[in-house]
């Protein structure tokens, strides 16, 4: 997949998957997968490293799990995220993290909001560099949410929400994540706009989705928000194969002769 496929599969219905990851090992195992993209996601601060909020992301946490994932996943389009503030402190800071981003081997990055960082969208744009856009909720600004509350639900913010799409595109975004954001206002969004979008929490409407990989393999006991899909109870998988072993060392029948020098 190229950044010009998402335009296409808009342009011919077909639904985009992507799919958030940060290492290694389940880059080998995504890219071996029929998933079209993957996002490097400043989520990373919550997932690998227990951060309660994605706000400690920085560049340099980015880049070295950026790097891992294209390592695994060399077939597959990288999106990193731009952390936290990383677009707010100037153009130079932000061209900077950029090119660490995109030397560490991502294809693009996705910028969350757009009010007040316009020309550095678009000149990150203009310099080569595809930007995927992030409304909606978008979690860097959790404590001006005060939360993680649904979107698009009054008028206002549908008036916004649609603005903001529309500048995003016209900013040359090729396409825009829709997160948290009630179901009739992401198909609203998605209809007017000529790039996809990729929801999340944003009902069936939109061109895509997206999910959060260890959401989707159940990997946290008691995350269990609206919009995710269990595809495996990865939780309890893993529980019950480190008892497994454990029972096996404690009773003596781990290793087998088969599994030894002999
Ligand atoms: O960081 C992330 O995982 C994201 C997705 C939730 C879209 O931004």
């Amino acid at each position: 997949m190229t950044v010009n496929d998402f335009a296409e599969m808009k342009r011919s219905g077909r639904r985009i998957s992507m799919i958030t990851c940060y290492d290694y090992w389940s880059a080998q195992i995504i890219d071996q997968s029929t998933v079209d993209c993957i996002l490097v996601g400043d989520s990373v601060a919550m997932i690998i490293h227990g951060y309660e909020n994605t706000i400690p992301a920085t560049v340099e946490m980015m880049a070295l799990h950026v790097s891992a994932v294209s390592r695994g996943a060399p077939n597959k389009f990288i999106v990193a995220d731009m952390p936290f503030l990383s677009v707010r402190k100037g153009l130079k800071h932000a061209m900077d993290s950029v090119e660490t981003l995109m030397r560490a081997g991502a294809q693009a990055v996705k910028i969350e909001g757009v009010s007040g960082h316009e020309e550095i969208i678009h000149h990150i744009v203009e310099s080569g560099v595809p930007v995927m856009g992030h409304l909606g909720l978008t979690p860097q600004s959790v404590h001006q949410f005060g939360g993680y509350p649904v979107q698009g639900r009054k008028e206002d913010e549908v008036t916004a929400l649609k603005a903001e799409a529309k500048q995003l595109q016209e900013l040359g975004c090729f396409s825009i994540v829709l997160e948290c954001v009630k179901s009739d206002t992401a198909r609203t969004l998605t209809r007017s706009l000529q790039i996809p979008t990729i929801g999340i929490g944003a009902g069936p409407d939109t061109d895509g989705q997206i999910l959060v990989l260890h959401d989707m393999l159940d990997l946290f006991k008691n995350v269990d928000p609206r919009f995710v899909r269990h595809y495996v109870r990865g939780h309890q998988l893993v529980l019950d194969s480190l008892n497994h072993f454990d029972s096996d060392v404690k009773e003596g029948s781990f290793p087998s002769a088969e599994e030894s020098y002999l």
